[in-house]
């Protein structure tokens, strides 16, 4: 258990980057493991939830290695992939667990996957129902709810599915599953999530269509090896950006983050909120829009959040939370229930955690309404195991009267090693 404390800063300044998106890294060593030839991988994120996928596909027979900052995955092609000897540990990643579920329903050998005890606990019913209707055989935990999941690769049949909840690890799934398929799988969700899997399918060859709300595949293609760079994740700098927003006296360049629109919901929701954040260079790189981020400190003020804004910042929210409880006046969050199944129940963690510097904070069935203050008071936090928990409560520390302790912060080498030392960097006292 390591804890840290996060004093208040004067002004936040720096010139920086973030590790690589860590949507783009799983897919790129699952799709590069699946190509024929040998895909090369720059701005691989390092962080133990895409080592988990890597490790995965390791104990499958698919060589890596890394070398001059690049990871060299030797492709194995649609059929090469070898029946793993021993469980597939997700650790705590929810996009290894769902995507290589429904990659492997379609694969001639059997497999386990388990995770850590978060990881052991969220719904996995909703990837396992619609793989049922493909054909696929995995079994789970209370009843095929949750992991450890056992699959019995057999041969799949495209389907069309309408999934309730807009989630890309769902859409993932399938369109993995779709892949190894007989036929078309299409998948449609309530609002568009994460398109990362369509793009880079196509970027890798497959027959895929984008559709407005979903995608369809073509199964029984074939993969090609490609070059892929991965750019920033929005989702690391969204820390950054609310910590420069906050700080008064800020400004903090980030470069090369991934713009994908399916992602630029933390955009959107801090320029309704009034901040002074400016795009430039932007540029696409291997199908995905890319921009250097300008963030000038703001005076935020409260706002309504909900709809289809939501699933484009759903890993944000955390550190929305922190901007509004910096902001005047009150925001209000709604048609957020999602956040209450992530790494673990965001909804409650912020509520506790905020309330404990202060911040009069409401939990609803589906959100928050977080009433903003002129400082946040020294308290002691926790991560509850999250990593995005803990690194928006070390935001928080910087604009506290005289510092926030953070309780396990180890989970943050999940997404994003190397923050606590950025943050200090960036950090003026
Ligand atoms: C992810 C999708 C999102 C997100 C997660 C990564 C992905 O989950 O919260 O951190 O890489 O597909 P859902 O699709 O379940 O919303």
């Amino acid at each position: 258990m390591n804890n840290c404390t996060v004093q208040p800063a004067l002004h936040v300044r720096g010139d920086i980057s973030v590790p690589g998106d860590k949507s783009i890294s799983h897919r790129a060593v699952m799709l590069g493991a699946l190509g024929k030839g040998v895909t090369v991988v720059r701005g691989f994120l390092r962080g133990e939830d895409t080592f988990s996928t890597l490790n995965a596909f390791r104990t499958m027979g698919v060589g890596a290695r890394e070398d001059a900052g690049a990871l060299f995955i030797d492709g194995k092609g649609m059929n090469g992939l070898e029946e793993p000897s021993d469980v597939l540990d997700c650790g705590n990643s929810g996009t290894s667990m769902r995507l290589m579920t429904g990659l492997l329903a379609g694969q001639k050998f059997f497999s386990v996957l388990t995770g850590d005890r978060y990881l052991r606990n969220r719904p996995m019913g909703r990837v396992i129902e619609p793989l049922g209707r493909m054909g696929a055989k995995i079994w789970g935990r209370c009843g095929g709810a949750k992991a450890p999941l056992a699959v019995q690769g057999t041969p799949l049949k495209g389907t069309s599915y309408a999934s309730p909840v807009a989630s890309a690890q769902v859409k993932s799934a399938l369109l993995l599953a779709g892949l190894f398929a007989e036929g078309d799988t299409v998948v449609t969700e309530p609002s568009l999530s994460r398109d990362h899997s369509e793009r880079m399918l196509r970027y890798f060859g497959a027959d895929v269509e984008q559709l407005s709300s979903g995608a369809r595949i073509r199964g029984g293609g074939s993969l090609e090896a490609r070059e892929v760079l991965v750019p920033g994740d929005i989702s690391s700098a969204a820390f950054f950006i609310v910590a420069a927003l906050v700080v008064p006296g800020s400004e903090l360049l980030i470069r090369g983050v991934g713009t994908n629109p399916t992602r630029t919901g933390i955009i959107d929701i801090m320029l309704q909120m009034g901040a002074s954040l400016e795009l430039s260079n932007e540029r696409e790189v291997c199908g995905e829009p890319v921009a250097d981020i300008l963030v000038r400190s703001s005076r935020l003020k409260g706002i309504e959040i909900g709809g289809e804004l939501v699933p484009r910042a759903i890993d944000e929210f955390p550190a929305i939370c922190i901007a509004a409880a910096c902001a005047e006046g009150k925001t209000i969050l709604r048609d957020a229930k999602e956040l209450r199944v992530k790494e673990t129940d965001r909804i409650a963690a912020m509520a506790a955690n905020l309330s404990k510097a202060g911040i009069t904070v409401i939990e609803t069935e589906d959100g928050l309404e977080i009433t903003g203050s002129e400082r946040l008071s020294a308290c002691s936090v926790d991560s509850f195991g999250d990593h995005r928990i803990a690194m928006s409560m070390m935001v928080a520390g910087l604009v506290s009267d005289s510092g926030i302790q953070v309780s396990d912060i180890g989970c943050i080498e999940t997404s994003f090693p190397g923050f606590a030392e950025l943050l200090e960097k960036v950090a003026c006292r």
